[in-house]
């Protein structure tokens, strides 16, 4: 009998060993090996050459190449439907919905006469029925399988043939072949291989969940994201009711698009106009301290309320929190703030906040944030009829963004009377029923923007 070998491997990177460590040497994390048993490979076995290379100008396409899922947004995301025989990846924290959509999605392609397998290897067919149930799916397409064994669902995947099989979760599921428990780095390597070699000869698309670690790593992890063609996060608070997904790997589209849905009492339904939703709290009568920014989620803008408190610390070094912003930008326009226009933060406390839970992560947000330190410094109120964008660079001038037309015309559709924009920025159309402001430095958005007199 072949000897069965054991090594040690991290479940957070994947990077293995012969003994146990207490640091991954690999990832730096700590306590994360746990021993695996691998039955060795059987070498020589016979490889069907059933491919082999071919002329690119010889390649056949199948015209019916994507399956679109009726869900628009979810459409848009994975790059205007489902690829036959990719292998897709939807990443999330336990609970934010991701059971929801792909059984909503598997109703609408059962619509389109599409045949689709659900192997819940976590919940049992009555779970699964009762979540139909609320949801209104109802198909006689629709297969139900509850199984965790890998082998068992790769024969009825076979049998079955299904134009798309969803896999709930990949955490959950477990091949004979290898002895160590479900979960594991070593089980998630192994069945994602076994399940892209079916998307991939058979033409099967396949979409596995995967849930997300409490660090926001994919769980079994970096090794998963190489593998499947589509990468999808699922984003959102968890105690909002919307969610956004954004492709962050695709062979086949961009990654720069999201989806928003909100979740109600009939599951997921998609929101057409996010901005709407963003602003939906947002007090016209302001307090100094808020500011509106138009951001670039993907090529889609959308406005976000930014807001920001600074008061003297009680602390001996002043606190910086910054809240779906990044930090060190957020310092950095700090530092731009005290040594370009004498505002002295050192003994003050700084927070910011994106409200709605949403994350900022570029640089256009820069003006809006420092607006808001501003005013809330200063105690005075911006506009709130004007909406700001603008990267700050280190001498205190505001660089230009992209996508400004699209940024402009999405402020005026909701209102807003005025934009603050960067002299940077040329503007080919000209966007009726704004008046856009266009400044180089920090002081001329501030005196352009600000209510009542502003006291340096
Ligand atoms: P679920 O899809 O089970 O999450 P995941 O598979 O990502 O773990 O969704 C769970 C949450 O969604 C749960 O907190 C209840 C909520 N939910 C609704 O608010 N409305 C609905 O119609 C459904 C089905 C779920
Ligand atoms: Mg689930």
């Amino acid at each position: 009998m072949a000897k069965v070998k054991s090594k040690y491997v991290c479940q957070s990177c994947g990077y293995e060993t012969a003994g146990y460590l207490g640091k991954c040497p690999e990832c730096g994390s700590w306590g994360t090996f746990v021993e695996e048993t691998d039955i060795p490979v059987i070498k020589d076995v016979q490889i069907p050459d059933n491919c082999p290379p071919m002329k690119l100008n010889e390649i056949e396409m199948n015209s019916e190449i994507r399956m679109s899922t009726n869900i628009s947004e979810f459409d848009r995301v994975l790059g205007s439907g489902i690829v036959q025989g990719s292998l897709i990846l939807i990443a999330g924290d336990p609970g934010i919905g991701k059971s929801t959509i792909l059984l909503q999605t598997s109703g609408e392609l059962c619509k389109n006469n599409k045949k689709v397998l659900y192997v819940s290897a976590e919940e049992s067919a009555g779970q699964i029925k009762l979540r139909a149930e609320r949801l209104g799916v109802k198909s006689d397409n629709l297969y139900i399988y509850p199984q965790t064994n890998l082998e068992l669902i790769k024969k009825h995947i076979e049998e079955m043939k299904p134009d798309l099989v969803i896999v709930d979760s990949i955490q959950a599921v477990y091949t004979s072949a290898i002895q160590s428990s479900a979960g594991s780095v070593s089980q998630i390597r192994e069945c994602c291989n076994t399940l892209m070699q079916i998307a991939k000869t058979q033409n099967i698309s396949i979409i596995v969940i995967g849930h997300v670690t409490k660090e926001g790593n994919i769980a079994g992890p970096k090794v998963l994201e190489h593998m499947v063609d589509t990468v999808i996060q699922f984003e959102g608070d968890k105690y909002k009711s919307y969610r956004i997904l954004r492709s962050i790997k695709n062979r086949f589209g961009n990654t720069s698009e999201v989806g928003i849905f909100e979740m109600g009492s009939k599951g997921l339904t998609e929101v057409i106009n996010p901005s709407e939703l963003f602003l939906k709290e947002y007090n016209q009568t302001q307090t100094p301290g808020s500011t509106i920014i138009v951001t670039s989620e993907g090529t889609r803008p959308l406005l976000v309320e930014i807001q920001a408190l600074v008061g003297t610390t009680p602390y001996p070094a002043p606190r910086r929190v910054a809240n779906g912003v990044d930090t060190g930008r957020v310092l950095q326009i700090l530092a731009v703030l005290e040594k370009r226009i004498g505002l002295n933060l050192s003994k003050q406390d700084v927070y910011v906040n994106v409200i709605g839970g949403i994350d900022v992560n570029e640089p256009a947000a820069d003006l809006g944030i420092a607006l808001a330190i501003v005013t809330c410094v200063r105690d005075v109120v911006f506009d709130s009829h004007t909406a700001i964008v603008g990267e700050i660079g280190l001498s205190g001038e505001i660089r230009a963004v992209n996508h400004i037309e699209r940024r402009i015309t999405e402020a005026q559709k909701l209102g807003f009377k005025r934009i603050i924009i960067p002299a940077a920025n040329e503007i080919q159309e000209n966007i009726e029923g704004i008046e856009v402001i266009k400044v180089k430095k920090i002081l001329e958005a501030i005196t352009r923007g600000v209510k009542g007199n502003y006291d340096n």
